[in-house]
């Protein structure tokens, strides 16, 4: 299949080219649009061979469910049973934008787009591309982000073509996904509401809605700790990473089946070292220094405030690559940029990368969740 590439300006966003891509959808054919958090996968949600498409375009596990997109509260109410008092002061403060709601599902939603549970997944997104792509479709659309699972979610049109050119039928490029993190998706299907993906939008933020929405006891017992240095000489990186990599599958299950799987990762192994910023910077350098002479490519994600401190090990050291992820004061930055540095720890082929831990403040806790998935949960607290 040949995949057409369009660009939308999205402030002066071209009707024609929204309705050539809204065609597409209506004839059950597959289009990557750009979202305020990252670019999405769309079909036609209530017709299952085009929801079938978006599962092998992308090689994604059939027992993971779909995100519906609507672009107004009225097409809520055919797809749900039922509708939990508190959807509506959380639509009101949160649609359009990253924030995706677990329903009861009704009938017009076919069991390809939930895996088979009885609840469905709904957002309203905010960014006008999207809205305008889902108006003239007049379709509920089925989206998840445009990668090929298990890579990182793509936040730049470049990123889709990477992961899906021949597989689908038209890339709309509308620059970038600014959030650069998936929605948050909060189930409102129990009481209080359980978040079962951090996302654009925070707990914080959700908590000025209803005090007790709290975080999926999944994400909370996540083997964080799993590894932790005693004294400098147990530190052998080589060891490190042959041995201590969790396999996730059986360790515990969340409710969102989507977080079961190793995920958003760059092809490198990743390690990340959390905690006192000077203690990361140095066990940093020191993991360096353990692995410098191997064959092995170094991949270094730190960010504004530590990026200088890596040059004195590494210099005239061609095997090692620092990268900023943006400043520890604007965690946005780091949320927008991560996906994006992620893809391009590849294209510089390391074998290894260490990224330094954040603080889970706000959007903190989206991205340090990102990158345990990434890191497969290899984590070393100094
Ligand atoms: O920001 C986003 O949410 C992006 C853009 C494109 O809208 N979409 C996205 O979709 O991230 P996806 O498929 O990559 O992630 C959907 C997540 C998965 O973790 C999935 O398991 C969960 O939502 N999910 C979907 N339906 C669910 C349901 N009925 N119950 C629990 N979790 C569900
Ligand atoms: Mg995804």
């Amino acid at each position: 299949m040949k995949t057409e590439v369009i660009k939308i300006d999205i402030n002066n966003i071209s009707q024609e080219k929204i309705n050539y891509a809204a065609e597409i959808l209506k004839a059950g054919g597959l289009v990557a649009f750009p979202t305020e958090t990252v670019y999405g996968l769309g079909a036609n949600a209530l017709q299952k061979e085009a929801v079938r498409k978006i599962f092998a375009a992308k090689g994604r596990p059939s027992d993971n469910p779909l995100i519906v997109h609507i672009a107004d509260i009225a097409s809520l109410d055919s797809l749900v049973v039922e509708k939990p008092p508190i959807w509506e002061p959380l639509a009101h403060k949160f649609w359009p934008g990253p924030l995706t709601m677990i329903f009861k599902k009704s009938s017009v939603i076919p069991d390809e787009i939930t895996a088979g549970l009885d609840t469905v997944a709904i957002r309203m997104p905010v960014h006008p591309i999207a809205m305008a792509l889902i108006k003239a479709s007049g379709l509920p659309i089925a989206a998840p982000s445009a990668n090929s699972s298990g890579y990182p979610s793509p936040t730049l049109a470049s990123h889709v073509y990477e992961d899906l050119n021949g597989k689908i039928d038209l890339i709309i490029d509308g620059g970038k996904a600014d959030v650069g993190l998936e929605s948050t998706v909060l189930d409102i299907t129990v009481d209080p509401p359980l978040i079962l993906r951090p996302g654009g939008v925070t707990l914080e933020q959700l908590r000025t809605i209803k005090s007790d929405i709290s975080l999926d006891p999944a994400l909370a017992n996540e083997p964080e700790t799993d590894f932790t240095l005693t004294s400098q000489a147990n530190l052998n990186t080589d060891e490190f990473l042959k041995h201590k990599r969790r396999d996730l599958q059986g360790k515990f299950i969340p409710k969102s089946p989507g977080l079961k799987y190793k995920h958003y990762a760059p092809k490198a192994q990743m390690v990340i070292v959390d905690g006192e910023l000077d203690k990361i910077v140095s066990t940093i350098n020191n993991l360096v220094q353990d692995i410098k002479n191997s064959k092995k490519r170094i991949g270094i994600l730190a960010t504004e405030q530590t990026k200088d401190y890596y040059k004195v090990d590494t210099k005239g050291n061609e095997n090692i690559v620092v990268m900023s992820l943006g400043s520890r004061d604007c965690p946005e930055e780091i949320a927008a940029n991560l996906f994006k540095r992620f893809r391009e720890m590849d294209e510089q082929k390391v074998d290894v990368i260490f990224a330094e831990g954040i603080s889970k403040n706000g959007i903190g806790l989206a991205i340090m969740n990102r990158m345990k998935k990434a890191a497969g949960f290899n984590i070393i607290k100094v």
